[in-house]
């Protein structure tokens, strides 16, 4: 009623002072409805990059020679037509910039074909990797210097120069380099590191020695809090406007490298097309479940657009070569299911065939390209044995079962984790073999040590008329999940002999995100449960909150709503509201812990972004979990 008085008022008197209010508010209020999908969308991403990297098999020692060689190799061995397009020139290659004017010089020993009369060009090199059908990828650090300066030992492919000339990071220099890369050179992908900002504090040995300039860290791995995340945000949302600007067509892709620091497992999913969920993967097995684990229950942080990236695949190198195909063909399997991009790091030129053929299995490849672009979901999760699902576009599923311990696991597999009927038959068929099975109800399923089962599912949905929003991860966007103070996530395994070895206390908890909105689950891991009654789907989210969810096509908004019973805070009631392209469609009472569910249901037919909020007067919405149960979207108008 008071809504309705004070809007009519704005309409017959006040309007211009009631715009700019409402313009104020939802400026001031992250839970005001915006009516749109906030993820970052730009650039070419709408289905997770594929291609090839020179990092992991050359470092900084790449030339021209071994950047042609996996290319030609991804086209001569069908890659290419099989989705794996981007050549990425990482750390490495460039000799110096410029002074006074700017322009960033190639190590012309290294890139013959950029010594262009008299000049430095990619030109060339990006020339023929266009002609032959493929993109063109390239590197360079928020920072001043690289992450090669800071960490490299020894100096030889560094840059050269003075002190000035040595600086061939982004830093002041942004439209600059962005107008040389996407501009003159034609590249189409920039993979952005962070370790300028992080690595060149007053006090380290480099500076000290007056090798670099200082530059005030605005980063820190192993501390959110001592990450100034807005200074972070601001340089890449320069980038991405130079971005816009030096390939007006669009095609462009952006690739924030910040390892998970700063929160960014949160919010880069606004900033661009890839976020690197941790620090750098290496061909060691446990350092790939580290990898796999940052991102793994992030399902609600991927969408088109916006993937969540655990870094290139290792296959081809230690644990994961070709004397380790079971361990290889996990980490693909387990890649294609996160929809992180498929990079290969293999010096390709050598790469053996069984390793080639991971690489190119058709029916995982689909899997991770799907266009629902929906992250797999944890079904069952345990340090043994996960089962990852992934819905797609086309009805079916893919299903992932995987083993991380070093026994053999009957696992038992139930129709009911695939969120299908339980009396109808479920075929499942094997993504690496190709073998049929089908089964009712549940089936036994041994999996080696190691290894990861994968198949596509054929079933029927438990769900007929619609999808419960857990099934469509891709299109739930958590604009605002309620964390205020970011929180290590203790689930993120933590893998020996990193940088330091053994030395020191072992790596401590340090991906923030503990606390974020989940699928199926509540924000800390615990199932879903209002007032006693449990939810098998659902999403589970923090007070003060606000999720966009993109309809396509369904009727009917339904949910049952109300305070986790894990919540900690038993006196603050919270509203639910249910908006439909910014209009509200439906709203809870205030509910508090204990109180039963309360049944939600909102008309959306023709509404494009439909936003769920849960608002409270808590201020430690940590204490405050809630739950949206059996949240779905229905094709009937009628309520389920
Ligand atoms: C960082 C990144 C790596 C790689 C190197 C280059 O460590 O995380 O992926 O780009 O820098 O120096």
């Amino acid at each position: 009623m008071q809504e309705k008085t004070s809007s009519r008022w704005c309409r017959l008197v006040l309007l211009p002072l009631c715009l700019a209010m409402a313009s104020t508010y939802a400026a001031t209020d992250p839970l005001a409805p915006t009516a749109r999908w906030s993820a970052y969308t730009a650039g070419r991403a709408s289905t997770p990059p594929m291609g090839w990297s020179s990092w992991n098999a050359f470092g900084t020692d790449i030339d021209e020679a071994k950047i042609l060689g996996s290319a030609q190799r991804i086209v001569d061995s069908g890659l290419a037509a099989k989705g794996y397009r981007y050549v990425n020139i990482d750390d490495g290659w460039i000799t110096r910039r410029e002074i006074p004017s700017g322009r960033l010089v190639i190590r012309a020993d290294r890139f013959p074909s950029s010594v262009t009369g008299g000049g430095s060009s990619f030109r060339p090199l990006t020339d023929k990797l266009h002609a032959m059908g493929l993109k063109a990828g390239i590197y360079s650090d928020l920072g001043r210097n690289t992450c090669s300066q800071a960490y490299s030992s020894d100096s030889s492919d560094l840059p050269k120069g003075s002190v000035l000339e040595r600086e061939v990071g982004l830093y002041g220099h942004i439209d600059q380099d962005l107008a040389l890369f996407f501009g003159d050179w034609g590249f189409d992908f920039i993979k952005v590191d962070g370790c300028g900002l992080r690595a060149y504090g007053a006090d380290s040995p480099k500076v000290r020695s007056g090798e670099y300039r200082a530059l005030a860290p605005v980063l820190d791995l192993e501390s959110v809090t001592r990450s100034d995340i807005p200074a972070v945000q601001a340089e890449f949302t320069q980038i991405d406007a130079a971005l816009k600007r030096h390939r007006p067509d669009g095609d462009f892709l952006l690739s924030l490298c910040v390892w998970g620091a700063a929160d960014v497992r949160a919010w880069g999913k606004n900033y661009g097309n890839l976020s690197r969920t941790s620090d750098d993967i290496r061909p060691s097995w446990t350092r790939m479940l580290s990898n796999f684990d940052s991102a793994a229950r992030r399902e609600l942080y991927g969408h088109p657009g916006s993937w969540n990236d655990p870094d290139m695949l290792f296959i081809g190198a230690g644990d994961f070569d070709a004397d380790h195909l079971v361990e290889a063909k996990s980490h693909f399997a387990l890649w294609a299911m996160l929809n992180a991009p498929l990079m290969t790091g293999a010096d390709l030129r050598k790469t053996p065939q069984p390793l080639m053929d991971i690489f190119g299995n058709a029916d995982i490849i689909a899997v991770n390209q799907d266009p629902a672009g929906n992250q797999a979901t944890l079904a069952y999760d345990t340090d043994d044995v996960q089962v990852l699902v992934k819905p797609l576009a086309s009805g079916q599923k893919a299903v992932a079962i995987f083993n991380r311990g070093f026994a053999p696991f009957d696992v038992d597999l139930t129709a009911e984790q695939l969120k299908l009927r339980k009396d109808a038959p479920v075929t499942l068929t094997d993504l690496w073999t190709k073998a049929d099975a089908t089964f009712t109800n549940e089936t036994k399923l041994r999996v080696a040590p190691r290894e990861t089962r994968i198949f596509r599912v054929q079933g029927t949905r438990a769900l007929a008329q619609g999808v419960y929003l857990s099934e469509q991860p891709g299109s739930v966007n958590p604009a605002v999940d309620g964390v205020t103070t970011p929180q290590a996530d203790p689930t993120i395994f933590r893998s020996s002999g990193g940088w330091t070895g053994t030395k020191g206390a072992g790596e401590r908890p340090m991906y923030a995100g503990w606390g974020g909105a989940r699928a199926d689950s509540t924000p800390y891991g615990q199932t879903l449960r209002i007032a006693g009654t449990t939810y098998a789907a659902g999403i589970g989210v923090l007070a003060n909150s606000r999720l966009e969810v993109r309809n396509a096509g369904h009727r009917r908004l339904s949910a049952q709503v109300g305070v986790d019973d894990s919540a900690r805070d038993a006196t603050h009631g919270v509203t639910f509201m249910v908006y439909g392209d910014g209009k509200l469609l439906a709203k809870s009472k205030p509910l508090r812990r204990g109180q039963r569910a309360q049944a939600l249901s909102a008309d959306v037919a023709g509404v494009k972004v439909v936003e769920l909020v849960a608002r409270s007067a808590a201020k430690d919405n940590e204490q405050l979990p809630v739950s949206w149960g059996d949240a779905a979207l229905l094709s009937s108008g009628q309520t389920d």
